[in-house]
């Protein structure tokens, strides 16, 4: 019998982002099938990217971007490489990973609102051809909101997930055509969290940026600086600050070799509880004599507003934050109402390292 995989495809270019490794093992897995059709094969991270060259393509190329899915949406970093990416005429295929979990026996997806939806919307304006899509549930690396999963959780949400992307690019290679059906199912549910995608893209993104911080423990190691892959973390005094570009990858927070970093609940949640007592926005347009009107219209400008002056002040809050961080029993404090502290980290488990910032490390 002739077993010869056949496909319309002699090449493959993958474009991946990774916090965690997800998306760095779902494409590794997408290039081992590649493989067993022959096609040549090339793997490019896009951390801190700034100019990007024109891949060469012809109809016989197929591009993938996979990244994680970040607030309902592709994570920002994948977001701007696919803005700033030349156009062309060959096929695309987006695989945007998701937070799953799992609770006693049962499998929870994660959601993607317009993570898939946007990045195939830009690419088919540049000229490409969609020839798939993929929602891809690993589990969840959120850690700033949950503890990270068991590793038998882990293990098991990883053994399912492997076999589907098999089959997933077994289709994709021989027809040159694959859709999974989550695509259709969530497609419902995925347009009406439009509105979230947008609040988590617009502001709260750049809120979450401004809750890491480094506990006492940390020894100045720069690993954290030097793995961002949007260069966020900065020394100041002697200690990493956060800038507002950070992605909330969890990178950092997984790879720190004291765990010393962490998320301030006690500083983030009690400060914007306080900003929502206070009717700053009404004062600001007082104050410059703004009329916004009535209607929908007007309140969605006020909304705006009111967002905008909150991660303002929460970045300005952030640096004096950074300043008190520096007194010991205050920085105490604060890890030890930080939930991290007790919490579980994440990164995907046995992690074959072909990103030259994760090469480093492990
Ligand atoms: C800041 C942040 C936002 C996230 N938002 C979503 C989301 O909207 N939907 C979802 O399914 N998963 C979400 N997740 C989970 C990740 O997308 C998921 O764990 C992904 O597989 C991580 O991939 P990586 O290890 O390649 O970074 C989020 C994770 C983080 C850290
Ligand atoms: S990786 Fe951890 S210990 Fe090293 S500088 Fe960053 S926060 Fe400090
Ligand atoms: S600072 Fe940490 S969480 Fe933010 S983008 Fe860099 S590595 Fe990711």
């Amino acid at each position: 019998m002739n077993d010869k995989k056949i496909s319309k495809y002699k090449n493959l270019i993958v474009y991946y982002f990774t916090g965690t490794g997800n998306a760095l093992k779902t494409s590794e897995w997408l290039i081992e099938k590649a493989k067993e059709y022959g096609i040549s094969t090339s793997l490019i991270s896009i951390d801190r990217f700034e100019k990007i060259e024109k891949p060469v393509t012809n109809n016989e190329t197929l591009i993938a971007f996979c990244f994680p899915t970040h607030g309902f949406n592709a994570a920002p970093l994948m977001l701007k490489f696919i803005r700033k990416f030349p156009k062309g005429k060959a096929d695309v295929v987006i695989i945007n990973t998701r937070g799953g979990l799992k609770f006693k026996k049962i499998f929870f997806p994660g959601l993607s609102g317009v993570a898939q939806f946007l990045p195939m919307l830009l690419l088919l304006l540049k000229g490409y051809r969609m020839a798939g899509s993929l929602p891809f549930d690993l589990p969840s690396n959120w850690i700033s909101l949950h503890p990270g999963l068991t590793d038998s959780a882990i293990n098991d949400i990883v053994n399912r997930r492997k076999e589907q992307m098999y089959k997933f690019a077994d289709r994709l290679f021989r027809n040159g055509r694959a859709y999974n059906y989550k695509f259709f199912v969530y497609m419902p549910l995925d347009l009406a969290i439009i509105p979230i995608a947008a609040g988590y893209y617009l502001f709260a993104r750049f809120i979450l940026a401004k809750t890491f911080y480094a506990s006492a423990d940390c020894n100045d190691c720069r690993l954290c600086v030097n793995q961002c892959p949007t260069k966020s973390i900065k020394i100041i005094n002697g200690r990493p600050f956060w800038s507002y570009t950070c992605e909330s990858c969890m990178r950092c927070i997984s790879i720190c070799p004291k765990k010393s970093i962490q998320t301030a609940h006690s500083f983030i949640i009690p400060l914007l509880y306080l900003l929502s007592l206070i009717p700053i926005t009404a004062s600001v347009l007082n104050i410059f004599n703004i009329k916004t009107g009535d209607g929908v219209l007007a309140e969605l400008i006020t909304s705006f507003i009111n967002w905008g002056i909150t991660v303002l002040i929460t970045i300005a809050a952030y640096r004096i934050f950074s300043h008190l961080l520096k007194i010991k029993f205050i920085n105490k404090f604060f890890e030890y109402t930080s939930l991290t502290r007790y919490w579980r980290r994440y990164r995907f488990p046995d992690l074959t390292l072909t990103n030259k910032y994760f090469n480093s490390i492990f």
